[in-house]
């Protein structure tokens, strides 16, 4: 293909690529062509080149093969010390892609939009992410690309969720979680997913069919209505109760469970004591909690105290599920009930 070409010296030939792809100036269609001990780099039509940069000509190019850039930041033309400012990392829910950025890219965020729409394969809508807010965590959500509304189907753990990401919390960061929480339930346990919200935990659990019985609670009615619609599809569906409750109130009249989960990660240990005398003796309490780094190997005596009060518990595992800020992490604790 024929291309505006800049010859170097093969000496400067790499110092001279990498300033035309800062620039965004160099073509990445085309192949660069080495003759007779120079460099010819194919140049965009509208990129400026000086003339202390080579000579500037015409000529032909072999096309590169069409290989998708691995980072979604390649799409964007601009020059690279620009595309660093934008985070590399963003969500997958379904169909929705669904990105954080900060105050000095907003003015951009449209054409961030574009690049990720053409990026992930099946992307139908690209959301700016503003954050969960408020007890029932919901998210506010800003289209940049694509269209159609915030309702999807999101697979994870070879289960398909219905997910609304404005309307009920739903993070695909924690798939690995829900499928190790599943993993441990054994035959005839009983299972309760409090603050549910679209119910991965409920459901994943109650795949294997081993549970005696799964209630899934939130506060949410809309993250409740969208678990009813996820376990419609499901021949196990049946084992799961959906509950719009208030935790705080369902612990009042709820018997014991061998398997308890409680998922507020903002709240501390609160919502882990208020649940503690409902882990039947042998029994486990899984929480997660939001916990600044330099505390995390303090903190299983702390929840040790913490629950203390409504019988003997020992913490069995402390881990690091993700990063939550640049100081602290959401940790998912393990907490065991000994029999006596
Ligand atoms: C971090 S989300 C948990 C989502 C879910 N466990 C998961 O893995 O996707 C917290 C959920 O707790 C619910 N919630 C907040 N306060 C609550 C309360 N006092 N009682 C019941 N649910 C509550 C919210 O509606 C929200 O769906």
């Amino acid at each position: 293909m024929r291309a505006r070409a800049l010859t170097v010296p093969r000496a400067a030939g790499e110092r001279t690529r990498r300033a035309l792809a800062d620039a965004g100036a160099l073509r990445e269609d085309l192949a660069i062509v080495e003759e007779e001990g120079q460099l010819v780099l194919p140049v965009r039509d509208e990129a400026r080149v000086l003339p202390a940069w080579g000579e500037l000509g015409e000529r032909e190019f072999p096309p590169l093969p069409p290989t998708g850039p691995s980072d979604f930041r390649e799409l964007l033309p601009w020059p690279s010390a620009e595309r660093a400012q934008v985070p590399r990392a963003f969500d997958v829910v379904g169909d929705v892609v669904l990105i954080r950025l900060p105050d000095s890219l907003l003015a951009r965020r449209f054409e961030i939009g574009e690049a990720l729409l053409r990026f992930v394969p099946s992307t139908r809508i690209v959301g700016l992410d503003r954050g969960v807010r408020g007890p029932e965590r919901r998210r506010s959500v800003e289209r940049i690309a694509g269209s159609g509304g915030w309702a999807t189907r999101h697979r994870e753990n070879r289960l398909e969720f219905d997910v609304d990401v404005e309307r009920a919390y739903f993070s695909p960061r924690l798939a690995g979680e829900h499928a190790r929480v599943a993993s441990e339930v054994r035959r005839g346990d009983r299972f309760y997913d409090l603050c549910c919200g679209v119910g991965p935990f409920a459901v994943t659990a109650a795949r294997d069919g081993s549970a005696r019985s799964v209630v899934a609670v939130d506060a949410n009615p809309e993250a409740v209505a969208l678990l009813r619609a996820t376990l419609r599809r499901y021949p196990f569906g049946g084992l799961v109760q959906p509950l719009e409750a208030r935790v705080e109130d369902f612990v009042r009249t709820a018997g014991p469970a061998e398997r308890v989960l409680v998922n507020l990660p903002h709240e501390g240990i609160k919502y882990a004591t208020l649940v503690a005398p409902l882990v039947a003796p042998g029994g486990r309490l899984y929480y997660y909690e939001v916990v600044p780094r330099d505390e995390i190997r303090r903190r299983a005596a702390v929840v040790e105290n913490a629950l203390a009060p409504a019988g003997p518990f020992t913490v069995t595992t402390v881990r690091s599920v993700h990063p939550y800020s640049p100081a602290s992490d959401l940790l998912a604790i393990s907490v065991d009930r000994r029999e006596s």
